[in-house]
């Protein structure tokens, strides 16, 4: 069968190139454009990578027309409902579902990497007691590096294999001590007997003076919200992490560099942003002006929790955490939240609205996903950071894929550019 190509002409030489076209198991199938560059000497503009693969994956899938996400094949909804984050880890790292004994192996490695140098948590003493603790994981996770630097080889598979299980291990212990050190509080070591999202909240909430219990419901609603951030394909924080590692950086480095670009509000900040927005228009009766502050170009308000790149019909993600917020809410007997009350309202005016059906403007997972960690007693300011230790196994899936690629190169985009025209130094006395 002969393969399918598009044909691209030069109107100005009249020179053609037959560019291969290449298909994947589901989705849109892509262009390769190597043969216009060699051949017709032209590059592609994408600002914002809006129409460009910037590479090929195995891990996650995402259809934004038809609302799909797709975990190494396993739909989102199967398992939110079935798995558990650490099993979910699994999957998106090796490929497969594990049987008992690899699920029960892999949970042992990674609660045996739970603790951080006692060095590192000297670091934490730098940071100003009012730090944001997402600036404090860019720090202390790029700190990382200096204590693994000689012995992570980054070519060699089973040193990115411990890299990638000490990242998933110490991400809880790191993020609960960056909030203990901002309410100025002793850190907790991690209880290895206790489950990956058990550990993470006995260190953030478990004091030296008084017992303390983990709550099962919010050990479970942390492990759901976890298996839902866990990947995303290449959205702009993967990204970064590829572009880092694919110099053949330290990881530690290159997944603090992904905690960066997941920091900003357009990213996962948005989870603390919108929260910070339901604050702000307090009340039913604001919302159509906040809704016509948002539709305005002049004014650069947005509806946080709005909106995605890729989802164009709904964020499968939003869906099953609508669901989860009356669960959580209803079990710490905060049925009538009206913070919640305010998002169900806001919600079902901007569907209604002609600019977001237009646009095809949805809430997506940051919408729901702070009214819950809210709920659980997680503070504002901590809410990327959770984003960030479960998104730490995506980037670690798509660090490790990449890096085992035979085909990797260092990435390298190109530019349009438009500066000025090439010209002669003109010495000081003559300007
Ligand atoms: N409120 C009002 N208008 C919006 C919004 C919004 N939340 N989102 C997009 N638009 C408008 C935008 O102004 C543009 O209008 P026009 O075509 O007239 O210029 C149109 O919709 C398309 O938006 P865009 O910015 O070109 O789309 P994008 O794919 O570049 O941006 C986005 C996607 C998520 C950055 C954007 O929708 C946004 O800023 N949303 C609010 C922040 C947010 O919730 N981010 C979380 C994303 S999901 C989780 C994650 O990635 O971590």
């Amino acid at each position: 069968m002969s393969k399918k190509t598009l044909t691209l002409t030069d109107n100005s030489t009249d020179k053609q190139v037959e560019l291969p076209v290449l298909n994947g198991t589901h989705g849109a199938s892509v262009v390769d454009i190597g043969p216009m560059v060699r051949d017709l000497g032209y590059f592609t503009l994408d600002p914002g990578f809006k129409a460009t693969a910037s590479c090929h994956s195995s891990i996650t899938y995402i259809d934004g027309d038809k609302g799909t996400l797709l975990y190494r094949g396993y739909p989102i909804e199967q398992l939110a409902k079935k798995s558990t984050f650490i099993e979910v880890a699994y999957l998106l790292l090796d490929g497969e579902l594990p049987n008992k004994t690899e699920l029960d192996s892999f949970q042992d490695i990674i609660l045996s990497h739970t603790m951080i140098n006692e060095s590192l948590k000297k670091l934490f003493d730098g940071f100003h007691h009012d730090a944001h603790p997402m600036s404090i994981m860019v720090g202390v996770v790029g700190a990382l590096s200096a204590f693994y630097h000689d012995s992570t080889d980054v070519n060699n598979s089973r040193h990115r294999e411990i890299a990638a299980h000490r990242l998933i291990a110490k991400m809880p212990t790191i993020a609960a001590a960056s909030y203990k050190h901002s309410v100025g509080q002793p850190f907790q070591y991690p209880k290895n007997s206790l489950s990956y999202c058990g550990n993470l909240l006995h260190m953030m909430f478990s004091t030296p003076c008084e017992k303390y219990e983990v709550d099962p419901v919010a050990e479970k609603a942390l492990d759901l919200l976890f298996i839902l951030h866990a990947d995303h394909e290449q959205n702009a924080s993967t990204s970064t992490v590829r572009l880092a590692g694919s110099s053949g950086a330290n990881p530690f480095a290159c997944i603090s560099s992904g905690i960066t670009a997941l920091w900003g509000p357009a990213h996962g900040g948005a989870n603390e942003s919108a929260l910070n927005m339901l604050n702000e228009i307090g009340d039913v009766s604001n919302i159509a002006k906040y809704i016509a502050k948002s539709k305005d170009k002049k004014d650069p308000f947005r509806l946080m929790g709005f909106g995605h790149r890729v989802y164009k019909n709904h964020d499968p993600r939003a869906r099953v955490l609508r669901n989860m917020c009356h669960e959580v809410l209803k079990s710490n007997g905060n049925s009538n939240d009206p913070l919640f009350e305010l998002a169900l309202r806001l919600e079902e005016i901007a569907l209604k609205d002609d600019y977001f059906i237009e646009k095809k403007l949805y809430p997506n997972v940051d919408f729901y996903s702070g009214i819950i960690y809210k709920a659980l007693g997680i503070p504002s300011n901590m809410f990327t950071v959770m984003f960030a230790i479960a998104r730490t196994v995506g980037w670690v899936a798509h660090w490790q894929e990449m890096i085992a690629d035979p085909a990797m190169v260092i990435g390298r985009p190109r530019q349009l550019y438009r500066g000025a025209a090439q010209r002669d130094y003109v010495g000081l006395g003559q300007r």
